[in-house]
């Protein structure tokens, strides 16, 4: 069980709240210029990644706050709880357990008093074996060819981790091509198969539950698509393997079970790739390449049950996150990898985050009257320096952002990685310090203009900074240190979970739209009208109908 505090009553909330009209009004560049050592103080070197947390607005009294509030709100026993495999997942009545899939010791974990840990190798020996028998072509297919490309179809969870890793590590490729379908819109299946070859393509259905209605569809589809091309029934076994949790749905749907990889049900969907569901990671970055990914994560997760509160990555990452969200009253954080290969993180954790935090009753079953989850988003820099920045300089809403970059690139043509770093540097620098009307009178004096052009154009130059940001600086992105930085990320959205006083492991709200969905499926097989709904949605409907 988890503890339930209601965090906006524990002292530490008090005094932090009080706090916070002390700090809100002080310049991060007046900190800086007041403290010396603030870098070294508030910076976290963990192997080949360095966490740069001092450009937030904090002393060192917010620092001990908010790690007091961690510790009134019982974090490090809600981490036992976790790693122990206690049902933390009350709402389900599941443990949380994606940790053990990565678990390096050979120390047991329980549920429902048996050990998990033969039952994961098991399954990593099965991944290990069949990408061997992919990659080296001793798999064939229907007609006798080796498989040249991969496509996993799955949603959510079962499709954004895979996507983001293979993406983040494509320097790693092996010779398979992947490839994900994940929307019901027919169109992504379409032209994801144009230029395949059934007779050399290979369909991973991954699905926790195999009952989720986009990607059941998809499979479908994909095994129309083989049948007609000339493929028998007989060669679906050569074609598709399943990764899920529900034999008997892998069964049904005609999918041999020795072409099955196994997870459980204490592996959250969007915290499963390091299950079965990593599968096509295996296949396009190699096995290997997939051990060190869970090594790297289990180095997180070590990390996060060893180091004391003041040196916690994913901890500190959790309480400044509560520090903007309920005391400076921001919205929305933002995550901007200086690496084009990490151009699906951002969404990755807009699902790990977001399905995880946005909730609004606590785990009293109350309504909670205060703000929880934040909203998650970004895109890789440079690109969002000419798209969205603006707004983070010069707008009037509070955005957090973490700053993520490789100091060695995969690619290190010309000059390029030292151009992105240069702008990776300026950035948290510009958004730190801004620019004083001082500064702006200067430059636009230096510049020529006159005095009445000067006056004209100073305040619409002036930036204000104080704008926080985090920086993961990364000797290189590798499997290893992107499985570590994916458990931080993980592990934050754990703490403030905790923090808010919610159940992070369950997606109720992903119901509704489901069910209704279900309901109006067959409303649109006929051209009847439909009065069953509001009159939006009627309207929407039958003019739906007579488009079609
Ligand atoms: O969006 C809801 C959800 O249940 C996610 O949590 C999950 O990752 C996704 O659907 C896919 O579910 P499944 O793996 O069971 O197909």
């Amino acid at each position: 069980m988890l503890p339930k505090v209601n965090f906006n009553e524990t002292p530490a909330f008090k005094y932090l709240s009080n706090h916070y009209i002390e700090i809100a009004p002080q310049s991060m560049r007046d900190l800086f210029k007041s403290d010396p050592q603030r870098f070294e103080k508030f910076s976290i070197s963990n192997g080949d990644i360095l966490f740069d947390y001092s450009k937030n607005r904090i002393n060192d009294e917010t620092m001990a706050l908010l790690l007091q509030l961690a510790r009134e709100c019982k974090v490090k026993e809600a981490i036992q709880a976790m790693f122990s495999g206690d049902l933390i997942n009350e709402t389900e009545n599941r443990a949380v357990l994606h940790t053990a899939l990565r678990s390096q010791d050979a120390n047991p974990i329980q549920v429902d008093g048996e050990d998990i840990k033969p039952e994961i190798k098991k399954v990593l020996k099965q991944m290990e074996s069949f990408c061997d028998r992919i990659l080296s072509g001793e798999w064939k297919g229907y007609t006798g060819k080796e498989i040249t490309d991969v496509v996993n179809i799955g949603i959510g969870g079962s499709d954004l981790g895979p996507v983001m890793v293979t993406e983040a590590l494509k320097a790693y490729k092996t010779r398979l091509n992947l490839h994900f379908v994940s929307n019901v819109d027919g169109t992504q299946m379409v032209e994801t198969l144009k230029p395949l070859n059934p007779e050399t393509t290979l369909f991973l259905v991954a699905s926790k539950t195999f009952t989720t209605q986009e990607t059941m569809l998809n499979a479908f589809s994909a095994k129309d698509w083989l049948l007609k091309s000339g493929g028998k029934e007989s060669d679906v076994s050569k074609h598709f393997v399943a990764l899920s949790t529900n034999t008997e749905a892998v069964k049904k749907f005609g999918i041999d079970t020795d072409n099955m990889f196994v997870f459980w049900n204490w592996v959250g969907g969007r915290y499963s790739l390091w299950s079965a569901i990593g599968l096509s990671i295996a296949l396009g970055i190699g096995y290997k390449n997939f051990e060190e990914l869970l090594k790297g994560a289990n180095a997180a997760d070590v990390h996060f049950q060893e180091s004391e509160f003041e040196e916690n990555i994913p901890v500190i990452m959790g309480v400044l996150g509560v520090w903007y969200n309920n005391f400076f009253d921001s919205e929305t954080q933002a995550i901007l990898p200086y690496d084009q290969y990490m151009h699906r993180f951002a969404a990755y954790f807009q699902q790990g985050d977001m399905e995880s935090n946005g909730k609004n009753v606590d785990r009293n079953g109350k309504n909670v009257d205060y703000q929880t989850g934040p909203i998650i988003w970004g895109e890789p820099g440079t690109n969002g320096q000419h798209a969205f920045y603006q707004l983070i300089h010069q707008g009037t809403k509070l955005i957090p952002c973490d700053f993520i970059a490789p100091a060695q690139s995969h690619n290190p043509i010309g000059a390029h990685h030292t151009f992105l770093l240069s702008n990776f540097f300026a950035q948290t620098e510009a958004l730190m310090n801004g620019k004083t009307e001082e500064e702006v009178y200067k430059e636009l004096q230096d510049s020529g203009l006159s005095e009445d052009a000067i006056k004209k154009l100073l305040p619409y130059k002036v930036f204000d900074g104080n704008r926080p940001t985090n920086s993961f600086l990364i000797k290189k992105i590798n499997p290893y240190t992107l499985g570590t930085l994916i458990a931080y990320y993980e592990h934050k959205i754990f703490v403030q979970g905790i923090i808010w006083n919610i159940f992070s492991f369950d997606q109720w709200g992903v119901e509704l739209g489901k069910q209704l969905a279900n309901k109006i499926l067959p409303e649109l097989e006929n051209n009847d009208e439909v009065n069953t709904h509001d009159t939006s949605t009627n309207g929407l409907i039958n003019q739906f109908k007579k488009w079609r």
